[in-house]
């Protein structure tokens, strides 16, 4: 029995911030952010806007994708580091939006990892016959947690929210292998205190050392090393290798970190699937909103092998292998 993806969909926000409308807040320029991260514009949430609200259109658009009416739903699975409340969890939050009742709906937390946490979680209860369809959703608002005075964060994130409907598959589509790993002794690489939260468009906040705290050199260095072994790793269980790949859809943080891990593995750069020039960092939605654009601009075929890769705060990283 495999978890197979029935239908994918996201959900942007409407305000986009391109590189130049950066410059004029911070000391940086274009050039400086596409070349050392690929990145020219991102989607930013904003005030009063709401993330459950983009959750809910991309949970909506995947389950149309699927075919699937909201009340087949066993259980919903969110990867978010972003809820508005310590409790409850964002997932009870969209069940309600879906006008869904007592079906299982949890949040994952693993930061820029959250969807392939979600997806591996999700797999897993299937696999195990508990629930036969499960929705998997990986959401973030980054934007509203970094200091946009800081130049060394706020050019590298976006918002955003998408989704899969995964169902209990009798054939050889779906997830073949997931991986998931983390180092909590690196959790000084990427972090932030749950609490205040600003936005592009908000006042600055009052205490910037509560916004985004990141060692990028060191954690550009992490992320190449582990997104590269979990991609083999997870290979191996599927009991495939780089060669077998025909689309690999990686976390969307950085160009530069997709070009190093796709060099160490030989991946060639058209088996690549690439957008964060557009949508920059989001985080848990990066995957899902990479997926969704791949099989709407028709880079997925029924058969296809795929191979989603992350890493993020935590240190958390993860893979997943599937057969579509
Ligand atoms: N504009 C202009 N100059 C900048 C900017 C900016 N936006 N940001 C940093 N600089 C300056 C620095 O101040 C520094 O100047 P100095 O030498 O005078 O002190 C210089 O550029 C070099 O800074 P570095 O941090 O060494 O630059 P680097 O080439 O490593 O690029 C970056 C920084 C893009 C953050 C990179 O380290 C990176 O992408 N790291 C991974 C971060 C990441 O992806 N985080 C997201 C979450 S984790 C994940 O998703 C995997």
């Amino acid at each position: 029995m495999l978890a197979r993806v029935l239908g994918v969909g996201c959900a942007l926000p409407a305000r986009r911030v391109d590189n130049r409308e950066i410059e004029r807040h911070v000391d940086t320029s274009d050039e400086w952010i596409r070349s050392r991260t690929g990145i020219r514009e991102r989607r930013v949430i904003r005030k009063g806007e709401r993330l459950i609200d983009l959750m809910e259109t991309a949970s909506r658009r995947a389950l149309e994708a699927s075919h699937v009416a909201p009340g087949e739903l066993d259980a919903i699975v969110v990867g978010t580091v972003s809820g508005e409340h310590a409790f409850p969890a964002t997932g009870c939050e969209l069940q309600a939006a879906l006008g869904l009742d007592r079906i299982s709906a949890f949040d994952v937390a693993a930061a820029c990892s959250g969807f392939l946490f979600a997806l591996s979680t999700a797999s897993a209860h299937i696999r195990a016959g508990d629930y036969r369809t499960v929705l998997v959703v990986g959401a973030d608002a980054l934007t509203t947690m970094v200091n946009w005075t800081d130049r060394r964060t706020c050019v590298l994130f976006g918002d955003g929210a998408g989704a899969v409907v995964l169902r209990a598959h009798e054939g050889d589509r779906g997830v073949l292998a997931s991986v998931t790993h983390a180092s909590g002794s690196l959790a000084d690489l990427l972090y932030v205190r749950v609490g205040q939260r600003g936005g592009y468009d908000a006042e600055p906040q009052s205490d910037p050392g509560a916004c985004i705290q990141m060692k990028g050199p060191e954690l550009f260095r992490w992320a190449v090393r582990c997104m590269g072994e979990v991609a083999l790793e997870v290979l191996e269980r599927a009991g495939l290798a780089p060669v077998d790949v025909d689309l690999v859809v990686p976390h969307q943080a950085n160009l530069r970190i997709i070009n190093a891990v796709a060099e160490k593995l030989e991946f060639p750069r058209e088996r690549i699937f690439v957008n964060v020039e557009t949508m920059g960092n989001t985080s848990a939605a990066s995957v899902p909103i990479a997926l969704d654009e791949a099989v709407r601009a028709g880079r997925l075929h029924d058969g296809d092998v795929v191979l989603l890769v992350a890493c993020g705060g935590g240190l958390t990283w993860a893979g997943a292998a599937l057969r579509w």
